[in-house]
């Protein structure tokens, strides 16, 4: 077994973790400074989102220098003192690799605009197509963050293929001269001392063809770059020549991956990816974030079974920070909100597979109560929100549509205590707090032990210490339709863990079995029927 079938993993997202030179924006030393507070969670990686050299449109996945560090976060010396820290208490580092695209200030693009340049056939320059005399983009193909996929370069009478924003021009990946580049890249990180890559939308990486696509409500374009054999062949030669030597761990952001391609990306390839199936599949209509529908629990309980049983191993996730705040979306901001809390926390730590806890998710974080669109940073927001107001939704419908799916629910600065802006900073921060930053904080969670991060904490130990609850076989029981229960079985250990994943009581089919060790209401009684609202035990057998 390798290092990262036991442990579990904390993303940061740099801008708003900790703000150490108190000016409004979090760093590396702030991270610095709270790996301590990580370490007694009992996390043994982090993800780290971009801290690379990026012109910000789009937060760091705009990467405008791939071997140096954003100085809004510090310096490189910085970092190399993050990963020293890091490894003094045994936490591995795992960077952010945003390759499908650079920021449109990376030089390359900028050189790349002459098309006699080296550079030109790095990214993806093509000819307009001309229809009665009007230049239009080459083909149809949508951006993933609405409008046209291409944008006109007047410098040279010529479109480039973006597929997010006209800021972030896709690299050509016919080209393998940026294939070598990549190579250089990851040695450069690799060889520093990082463990590893989450390989942002990787499955995009390679287009085999830029004909016009179906067209679709949205990805319009995808049968031609999602999951192509040009992709697995470019990360195999990835893997052969670079990771594999290195022993680097890989988690792959796959966009829409079935269960058979994601099995595909595992071979020789990536380590692990990510699904997200269990995102697209509960509480929208057509895949589409903003069209809300109900959740419904039954329906997240038949997903995530299905990927337990048919993956070799996979990661564990109920939030990034591209999500909305997990206990929002599936738990309860009200009367049952520790209670749901703590239940989507026993849910994500007692699968079988590598957990990913996103920073703010342990305090139990919840949505934003943005007022307008003017506090709102996020670019890809912006844009559906934009989109909507062009479809002509009114600007009350579209904004609350929005915000269904507002990428800075999960980007708020996190509220360290209940001083002036959560103690996150005393300047005005780059983005608002949760209004809640009084009750919601790390301080409060700290000291109350029944909080939620005392909840964690332990559920993170447990799990540390048990290798049933690490590596452990997995098998299902059938308690009723919005219960999610299993076992978790190594050599004479077996562990049964049972949660009722709705906001209703429900009866149970059978009495929970075992001893109980952990659970999120005062008490838990054996012989009980029915489980409390998004009630959740832990017993031993
Ligand atoms: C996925 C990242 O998680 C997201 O934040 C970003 O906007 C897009 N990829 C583009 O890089």
């Amino acid at each position: 077994m390798e290092w990262w079938n036991k442990r579990v993993f904390y993303q940061i997202y740099p801008r708003s973790f900790c703000d150490a030179n108190n000016d409004g924006m979090g760093d590396i030393q702030g991270i610095i400074s709270k790996l301590p507070y990580l370490k007694e969670l009992g996390i043994g990686a982090i993800w780290l989102s971009p801290v690379t050299a990026s012109s910000d449109y789009d937060n760091g996945y705009d990467v405008s220098d791939y071997c140096d560090i954003n100085p809004k976060f510090g310096t490189m010396d910085d970092f190399k003192a993050l990963l020293k820290e890091a490894d003094k208490l045994d936490i591995k580092i795992v960077m952010d690799l945003v390759i499908n695209h650079t920021s449109d200030q990376h030089r390359w693009f900028i050189e790349s605009k002459n098309p006699e340049s080296p550079y030109h056939n790095y990214y993806v320059w093509k000819e307009p197509r001309l229809v009665k005399g009007k230049k239009l983009p080459p083909n149809n193909w949508d951006s993933l963050f609405l409008g046209s996929a291409w944008k006109y370069c007047e410098e040279n009478g010529l479109y480039y293929l973006h597929l997010f924003t006209e800021n972030q021009p896709d690299l050509n990946y016919n080209n393998p001269a940026v294939i070598e580049e990549v190579k250089k890249i990851l040695k450069f990180w690799l060889d520093m001392g990082v463990a590893g890559f989450r390989c942002d939308v990787i499955n995009c990486i390679y287009k085999t063809s830029y004909d016009d696509a179906k067209k679709r409500r949205i990805k319009t374009g995808k049968e031609f770059y999602l999951s192509q054999k040009g992709c697995h062949d470019i990360l195999k030669e990835l893997n052969r020549d670079v990771l594999k030597p290195y022993n680097a761990f890989t988690v792959g952001e796959t966009m829409d991956v079935s269960l058979e391609e994601a099995k595909d990306f595992i071979q020789d390839e990536l380590t692990l990816v990510f699904p997200f199936e269990h995102h697209t599949g509960v509480d929208c209509w057509f895949q589409i974030p903003v069209l809300k529908r109900k959740y419904k629990p039954f329906r997240m309980i038949k997903i995530l079974k299905k990927w337990q049983t048919k993956m070799p191993w996979t990661p564990l996730f109920f939030e990034n920070h591209d999500q909305v705040r997990s206990v929002s979306r599936f738990g309860d901001e009200g009367k049952y909100y520790k209670e749901s809390v703590k239940m989507l926390a026993t849910v994500l730590l007692t699968q079988r597979g590598t957990p990913f806890i996103y920073q703010g998710e342990e305090i139990g974080l919840t949505n934003t109560d943005f007022k307008s669109m003017d506090e709102i940073d996020d670019i890809a927001t912006k844009n559906i929100y934009d989109t909507l107001r062009r479809l002509k939704f009114g600007k009350k419908r579209a904004f609350k549509m929005t915000m269904n799916y507002a990428r800075d629910h999960a980007r708020t600065p996190i509220p360290w205590d209940d001083s002036e802006n959560g103690g996150f900073c005393t300047v005005k921060p780059w983005l608002r707090l949760n209004e809640k930053y009084k009750e919601i904080n790390v301080k409060k969670n700290l000291s109350e032990s029944d909080s939620c991060f005392n909840y964690y904490k332990k559920l993170i130990a447990l799990r540390n210490e048990e290798e049933a609850l690490q590596l452990g076989d997995i098998e299902f029981a059938d308690l009723g339709k919005d219960i999610f229960a299993y076992y978790r079985k190594k050599d004479d250990k077996t562990f049964f863990i049972v949660s009722n994943m709705s906001g209703k009581a429900q009866k149970i089919r059978e009495e929970v079995r075992g001893l109980p060790i952990l659970f999120n209401y005062r008490n838990f009684n054996p012989q009980q029927k029915i489980l409390r609202p998004f009630e959740s035990v832990i017993t031993r057998i």
